[in-house]
């Protein structure tokens, strides 16, 4: 493949950055994440196509996790190659965020929320992608067994010995989250984001997360807009072939649960024609009109998918009658 060359325009382009929370960091409204599609058996040169796809259209957040793969760390380390190869003189112009919480080595020390996991999961990370920092470091989901106080002071150790610039958390609920975040802002090391599920099939953060968060001073960024794909037009009929649902089998990515909402995406998308978009654009622009909303997280399996869904940003705005037709959808499948 050709070397790479950033477009100089890409900062003149439809992409808009907001700020994360009471933060200062603006990140841009569309994000791209590295969990599926960027490990060592996906092919090398779409990992490139991919960062540098969404490079040239403004995208200057990537999101990973110290398990994304398979196998778990690939992501990160096919990440730091991209890094080092295509964007080495562009480090200064990305928001690279890493995680832990999840099982990552053998033994005791390998999973959930410990400082001990967290602060040695960060280090492998940083080695595996070969930078000093990154930009953001979470803990990817509450640990039960831990005392909050423990894994939030890891996280503001973190920040002080530099090998992070900034915290968030995954996964927490509201009441957890401002516990979290009234320890970090304490120690004096704000949680300036949370990432979470939010899309046109499980709106369950519109009640408290997504509001309570925002009034503590943090971002959101919201993961898996599209269901994992679901919502789509390549699944208006039956679950495609190469598709993500074809290939793996999550307990929320199931074929029935996706049999069942076939109808659904099917009425869902005729509302997103009306409004001369695809169904995984107006999915996107749905997540975006929320105010508590930072950022939308996605991830794509071609460059092609990634470009249309950014084209989304040239109609975020929604009629209050289509607001209304698609809550009515919504509420019709809950029942
Ligand atoms: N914090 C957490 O616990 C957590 C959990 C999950 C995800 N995340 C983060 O969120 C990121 C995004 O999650 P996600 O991958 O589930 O997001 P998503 O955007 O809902 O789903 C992405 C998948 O949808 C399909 N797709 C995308 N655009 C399409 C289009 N225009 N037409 C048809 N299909 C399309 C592709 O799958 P196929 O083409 O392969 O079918 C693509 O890989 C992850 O990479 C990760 O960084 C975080």
């Amino acid at each position: 493949m050709d070397a790479f060359r950033a477009n100089p325009q890409r900062y003149d382009s439809l992409m808009t950055y907001k700020k994360c929370g009471n933060s200062g960091l603006k990140i841009p409204l569309i994000s791209l994440g590295l969990w599926h599609n960027f490990g060592g058996m996906d092919s090398l040169d779409n990992h490139k196509e991919l960062i540098c796809t969404a490079f040239n259209a403004g995208i200057t957040h990537f999101d990973l996790a110290n398990n994304y793969g398979p196998p778990p760390g690939s992501a990160e380390k096919n990440f730091g190659r991209l890094l080092k190869s295509d964007l080495k003189n562009h480090r200064d112009e990305c928001v690279i965020s890493t995680k832990a919480g999840y099982g990552m080595w053998e033994g005791p020390y390998g999973d959930w929320g410990s400082r001990k996991y967290l602060i040695s999961s960060l280090d492998q990370s940083l080695q595996r992608m070969n930078l000093d920092y990154v930009d953001i470091f979470y803990h990817h989901r509450p640990d039960p067994e831990t005392p909050l106080e423990e894994t939030m002071g890891a996280l503001d150790q973190i920040v002080r010995s530099g090998k992070a610039l900034y915290v968030g958390i995954s996964n927490y609920s509201a009441a957890l989250g401002i516990q979290a975040q009234k320890i970090l802002k304490d120690l004096g090391t704000p949680s300036i984001i949370h990432q979470l599920r939010y899309n046109l099939l499980d709106r369950s953060a519109e009640a408290r997360v997504l509001p309570e968060l925002m009034k503590a001073g943090m971002g959101s960024i919201v993961f898996s807009p599209l269901a994992q794909g679901i919502l789509s037009d390549r699944y208006l009929k039956c679950i495609p072939a190469n598709s993500r649902a074809s290939k793996v089998n999550f307990s929320d990515l199931n074929k029935t649960f996706i049999e069942d909402r076939l109808p659904l995406i099917n009425q869902l998308n005729a509302l997103a024609n009306k409004r001369s978009q695809s169904l995984a654009q107006m999915a996107l622009a749905w997540c975006l009109r929320r105010p508590e909303v930072t950022s939308v997280l996605i991830g794509a399996s071609s460059a092609e998918q990634l470009k249309a869904n950014i084209d989304c940003l040239n109609n975020l705005s929604f009629s209050e009658d289509c607001l209304k037709s698609i809550d009515k959808l919504l509420s019709q499948e809950a029942h």
